[in-house]
Order: structure tokens, then C-alpha cells, then sequence
């Protein structure tokens, strides 16, 4: 398992490939499998701003088209470039709660070398699965 200075410096790279001309905020993710892979995410825009897709989003996306399923992920790096730590926005984190492991860490980094270490229950307690309240 990469620790969380490596998780931090992966994202980094993932935060290269972001493509935010409109926000100017680029985000990177990247996702280490429990298999050592490594899948990177960044933002990527659109002039139609409702379009924009979420680096986190991005990456755990891909994970699901390379075949890796909620069970295969062991961590995820969210790096963005703010003074204090940037949290995954509440579209995020609900495709998280379903396409993410419970047990995961979750690593929410910025350029300062500053992390907050969560994990989806509590980001997102109470998460939309049709029943789940009781
Ligand atoms: N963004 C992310 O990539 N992840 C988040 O959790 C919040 C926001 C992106 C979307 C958009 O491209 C830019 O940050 C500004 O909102």
C-alpha cells in the first residue's frame, strides 16, 4: 500500500493532465487498486459548464471500465491547488458511496503538502440507496 506522501505525489501527476481553462482549478485523482494499479483522474471541462466531470469522478470511472470493481480499491488521492484542503463535491461523493469500498481511505490533499484522511461513511452518511435509511 503507497503511503500517503506517495498517494500525494501521484495525484500530482494525475493533476497534469486536468483540462480546466474555465475554472483555472485543475484537480487530480489517482486510485491505487488492491492489485498495485494505479488509475489517475483529472477534471475535464466544457464551454457548456454543466458539463465539466469531477477528477474524482474521472478516475473511479475508469477503474470500473479497466474491469475493477467497489471491492478492488484500497485508496484515493484528491490533490487540488487551495490554501486550505478541497473536499469532493456531493456529486462525487455519492458516486463514491456506490462505486467506492467503505473500508477505503480516502486522502483529500493540496499543493502545500496539507491531507485530511476520511473515508466515504463520513463524507456521506446516510448516502442514496433506495431503503437505506432503516
Ligand atoms: N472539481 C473536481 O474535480 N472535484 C471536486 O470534488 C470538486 C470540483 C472540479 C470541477 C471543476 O472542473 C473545477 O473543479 C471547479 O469546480
Amino acid at each position: 500500500m503507497l503511503s500517503i506522501e506517495e498517494m500525494i505525489s501521484e495525484a500530482k501527476k494525475a493533476r497534469e493532465l486536468s483540462y480546466s481553462p474555465y475554472s483555472k482549478f485543475a484537480v487530480g485523482a489517482v486510485i491505487e487498486c488492491k492489485d498495485g494499479t494505479l488509475i489517475y483522474g483529472a477534471n475535464i471541462e466544457n464551454a457548456a459548464y454543466g458539463l465539466c466531470m469531477c477528477a474524482e469522478r474521472n478516475a473511479v470511472f475508469q477503474g470500473y471500465l479497466k474491469g475493477y470493481r467497489q471491492k478492488d480499491y484500497l485508496q484515493i488521492c484528491i490533490i487540488a491547488d487551495s490554501e486550505g484542503i478541497t473536499s469532493p463535491c456531493g456529486s462525487c461523493r455519492q458516486v463514491l458511496s456506490e462505486l467506492f469500498s467503505r473500508e477505503a481511505r480516502i486522502i483529500c490533499a493540496n499543493m502545500d503538502g496539507e491531507y485530511l484522511v476520511t473515508n466515504i461513511d463520513e463524507l456521506l452518511p446516510y448516502s442514496f440507496s433506495k431503503g437505506n435509511m432503516r
